[in-house]
């Protein structure tokens, strides 16, 4: 700001109060010497020179500013401290009746707990002397602070909707702001980025959560805002398990995941009646896991259940079945036989009522020299289970006259008094021979191929795929074993 001279009014003002302080306002030296004894040494002055010089002040909000003024040879002349068009002070005399303003060690200007309005030009003038005055410049450092954004640090968003969060923040130097998550990354994948704004797409659950702002200019402490975001979505649910197996006596355990904001209400629910807890029929919720415990189970508690979640958005359903029939059948012997003619097939069934019938099918698989496999027929054995007391039942059934060098598949189902287990996953072994005894390679590479040509879906794929590719292949197999023996190839 150029340093305007005082408009006449106020300067009139300022020498009315001079006046009455009783100090001479222009006085120059002859006529106060007049006044005086010593009229011989008042014929010769210098002009009043300043000795400090014009600078910058950068100084912190709150803190004490002093701005120096110096005068040699100031002799009867008044020092004013101007700030703009404002006298601040004259001579000694205080004219600003700010508080915080006083002359300290002479015309020093001081300042206590400056603030961001202080900042400007402060002038010291010498009356009189044209062009006699010394400018400071005053500027403020005002640490970072953050206005709240409107929702008071709380923002909600639709799932799929697109947020932006905002951090208004203030300061001299203007700060630097820089967004961070709690306890995860942003969702953009960087641990943190700068901005004013944070904006995120297509928001879901995974966005929800504390975002904070850091602002920071080097002055004072960094200033942070923290902003919870709220993403309300329909509920979602994932069923831990979508088949159960128990026995009558025995306890079982129903378990749903449900994710919902608002938070849902979960209602479970058997063969679409609502499930009236009770001491054998507990309900229990911790966090999203919701667990309906079924204690001493009765035959009357197999069936279908379902959890049903609901909030303001939406509702969910997903079911699963408690089951007393045996689960799926799972192989446990290696794929490669010891022997060249047989193989010990092993595998174990879940059940609490004892077995009744267990049901193997096995066939060979052909592959030619490009690798493509051709099944033979089916072999059905009925196998009558041992049963012991446990509900863990590990069946062996060792399959002879096998030719060597062979690949087979083989699937297993077992009974018990609530019906038929679902079909196991399809399982291939070998046996050895000449040539493929000592080049196991080979073997793996044709186990590769036959995997891979066969029936891929069921060498990988659950159980009902097993059973569909089961079912599949049968209906493929006339025409199949009709191929491979017009090829030779039949065993
Ligand atoms: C359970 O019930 C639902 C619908 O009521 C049905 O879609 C589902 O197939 C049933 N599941 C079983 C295993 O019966
Ligand atoms: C087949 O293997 C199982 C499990 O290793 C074993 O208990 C059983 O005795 C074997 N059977 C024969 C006939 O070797
Ligand atoms: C293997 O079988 C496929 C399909 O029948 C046939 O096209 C191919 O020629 C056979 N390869 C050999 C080497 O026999
Ligand atoms: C196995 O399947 C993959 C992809 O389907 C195919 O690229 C590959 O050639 C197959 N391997 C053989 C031995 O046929």
């Amino acid at each position: 700001m150029p340093a305007a001279p005082p408009p006449p009014t106020l300067l009139g003002l300022v020498l009315a109060s001079l006046a009455a302080a009783a100090l001479l306002y222009p006085v120059p030296v002859a006529d106060a010497a007049r006044g005086s004894a010593q009229s011989t040494v008042a014929e010769v002055t210098l002009p009043p020179r300043f000795l400090s010089r014009g600078q910058t002040f950068r100084v912190v909000a709150g803190d004490t500013l002093v701005l120096p003024c110096e005068v040699e040879d100031l002799g009867s002349y008044v020092l004013l401290w101007r700030r703009g068009a404002a006298v601040l002070t004259a001579a000694s005399l205080m004219v600003t009746r700010d508080g915080r303003f006083r002359l300290v060690d002479g015309y020093n200007l001081e300042i206590r707990g400056v603030r961001p309005t202080d900042a400007g030009d402060y002038v010291c003038q010498v009356s009189e002397a044209d062009g006699r005055d010394q400018i400071h410049t005053v500027e403020i450092l005002v640490p970072p602070s953050i206005r709240v954004s409107p929702g008071g640090g709380r923002l909600q968003a639709r799932k799929g909707a697109s947020v932006t969060l905002e951090c208004k923040a203030a300061g001299n130097p203007v700060p630097a702001v820089v967004w961070t998550r709690a306890d995860a990354a942003l969702p953009s994948g960087e641990p943190a980025l700068e901005g004013f704004s944070l904006t995120l797409e297509r928001v879901d659950r995974h966005q929800a959560g504390l975002y904070r702002c850091t602002a920071s200019n080097g002055v004072g402490s960094p200033a942070h805002l923290d902003v919870r975001l709220d993403v309300l979505y329909a509920p979602e649910i994932e069923v831990e398990r979508s088949w159960v197996h128990s026995g009558e006596g025995y306890e079982a355990q129903l378990v749903c995941i449900v994710h919902g904001q608002p938070p849902p209400e979960l209602m479970w629910y058997k063969d679409e009646l609502a499930v009236e807890p009770s001491p054998r029929r507990l309900v229990e919720s911790r966090g999203s896991r919701h667990a309906l415990t079924v204690r001493d189970v009765q035959g009357a508690d197999f069936g279908n259940y379902s959890c049903v979640a609901d909030n303001s958005l939406g509702r969910a359903k997903k079911h699963m079945e408690l089951s007393g029939r045996p689960g799926p059948a799972e192989f446990l012997s290696a794929p490669f036989s010891p022997a060249a003619d047989s193989y010990n097939l092993t595998w174990v069934v879940e059940s609490y009522p004892p077995l009744e019938e267990v049901r193997l099918l096995y066939r060979r698989l052909l592959v030619n020299d490009s690798h493509m496999a051709f099944p033979g027929s089916w072999h059905d054995v009925i196998l009558t289970p041992r049963n012991t007391d446990t509900f863990t039942h590990v069946m062996s059934y060792t399959i002879r006259g096998l030719p060597r060098a062979s690949m087979f598949e083989a699937i297993v189902q077992a009974k018990n008094r609530y019906g038929w287990n679902e079909v196991s996953d399809m399982f291939q072994f070998y046996t050895r021979g000449a040539g493929e005894y000592d080049s196991e390679p080979e073997m793996a590479e044709r186990e590769l191929s036959a995997a891979n040509l066969s029936n891929s879906a069921a060498a990988a794929g659950p159980r009902r795929a097993a059973a569909a590719a089961a079912a599949a292949l049968a209906a493929a197999l006339a025409a199949a074993v009709a191929l491979a023996q017009a090829l030779a190839l039949a065993p």
